[in-house]
């Protein structure tokens, strides 16, 4: 008999309703690829909200284990550099989208997506990190190989108390630029100070509706987790040749825009995509977080879960309620 363990399970029922339970699975139900991880922690992003909702747009087929995260050790592994024993990061590729994910104690997947644990992080560190921050690592990388430096005036963070958001702020005051955080949660301002925010404004100052082409020269640069009209805000209030690193979505896919900020300010428009990030420059972003970009005090970011607490952190991350990291102890 096979040993059997336990995930989060995502499935339909004959009637399409989507339900979510704790599951004991076999390791002969997971897919047959090269690597047998034990994993010890995942995380919740919100792009696992939607997966555990079953949503089309992120998970192909169903039944289905959610969690584009998980750090652990290799407990099996038929290829030559992979050793069990070994502690291991996975973040996105498939993982927890067309591939069963990290809310599991197991997850077998390719030898190619397998990053070993940095030196300098802990599992419980990789996972406070997450996709989250390995995407708020590009953002900054972005700015900065865009020509911004802290002396070119103000950064804009939005969904700053998010996941991305969150290590967004820390990363770049860790780095000495001005952070200018916009947030729904006024209550949380003396929370966004703590991590560096120089100032905290409303996502109300960052939605203008007016068709105009430009607005005034007000940001060097953006970390943008909403996009919508939030973007196409941002867009036109970047200073000359302002960089805005596009991630994210929370706030709608829209882009209503005109070309006049890339030909009249020469601003550059970063897209962001995680997921796909070819491994060299992959394990690049990991040394960074693990050694010049490590970022303080990862711990009092983060709230840890079980498998079956995460039900109400779902709940929470869908509604934009979420602060900070979330990881799950699997
Ligand atoms: N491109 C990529 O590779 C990549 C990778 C990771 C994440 N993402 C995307 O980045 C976004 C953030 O992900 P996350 O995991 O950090 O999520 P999260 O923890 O839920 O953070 C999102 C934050 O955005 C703000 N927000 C929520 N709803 C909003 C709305 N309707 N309008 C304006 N602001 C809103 C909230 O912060 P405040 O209350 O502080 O405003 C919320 O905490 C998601 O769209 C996700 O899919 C993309």
């Amino acid at each position: 008999m096979t040993m059997r363990f336990d995930c989060l399970y995502v499935e339909k029922d004959g009637t399409g309703n989507i339900s979510r339970s704790i599951k004991s699975l076999s390791l002969d139900d997971l897919a047959a690829d090269e690597v047998l991880v034990r994993v010890e922690y995942s995380s919740l992003n919100y792009k696992d909200a939607l997966a555990a909702g079953g949503h089309p747009g992120v998970v192909r087929s169903l039944p289905h284990v959610p969690g584009i995260d998980a750090a652990g050790m290799i407990a099996a592994s038929t290829s030559p550099n992979l050793l069990p024993g070994q502690s291991v990061v996975i973040t996105g590729y498939d993982l927890g989208a067309g591939h069963w994910g990290g809310w599991s104690e197991y997850v077998r997947v390719p030898a190619s997506w397998i990053v070993p644990l940095p030196a300098g992080l802990s599992l419980k560190e990789s996972m406070i990190l997450g996709t989250a921050g390995f995407t708020a690592a590009q953002c900054v990388q972005a700015i900065i190989t865009n020509g911004i430096d802290p002396g070119k005036g103000e950064v804009v963070v939005t969904g700053a108390t998010g996941g991305v958001g969150s290590l967004a702020v820390k990363l770049l005051a860790q780095l000495g630029y001005h952070v200018v955080a916009v947030t729904g949660k006024e209550r949380l301002r003396s929370t966004l100070q703590s991590w560096g925010a120089k100032e905290v404004i409303g996502r109300e100052e960052v939605l203008n509706t007016t068709a105009k082409p430009l607005l005034s020269s007000r940001w060097a640069a953006a970390v943008d987790t909403v996009g919508g009209n939030t973007l196409t805000t941002i867009l036109r209030h970047l200073k000359d040749y302002g960089v805005v690193a596009a991630c994210g979505l929370v706030g709608g896919t829209d882009l209503p825009l005109t070309v006049h900020p890339f030909l009249l300010r020469g601003v550059i428009l970063a897209g962001i995509a995680s997921a796909a990030l070819p491994y060299d420059r992959r394990l690049r972003i990991w040394e960074q977080l693990a050694g010049p970009w490590r970022i303080n005090d990862l711990e009092s970011l983060a709230t840890a879960v079980r498998l079956n607490e995460l039900e109400e952190k779902i709940q929470q991350i869908l509604k934009g309620e979420i602060v900070g990291r979330t990881i799950v102890k699997v």
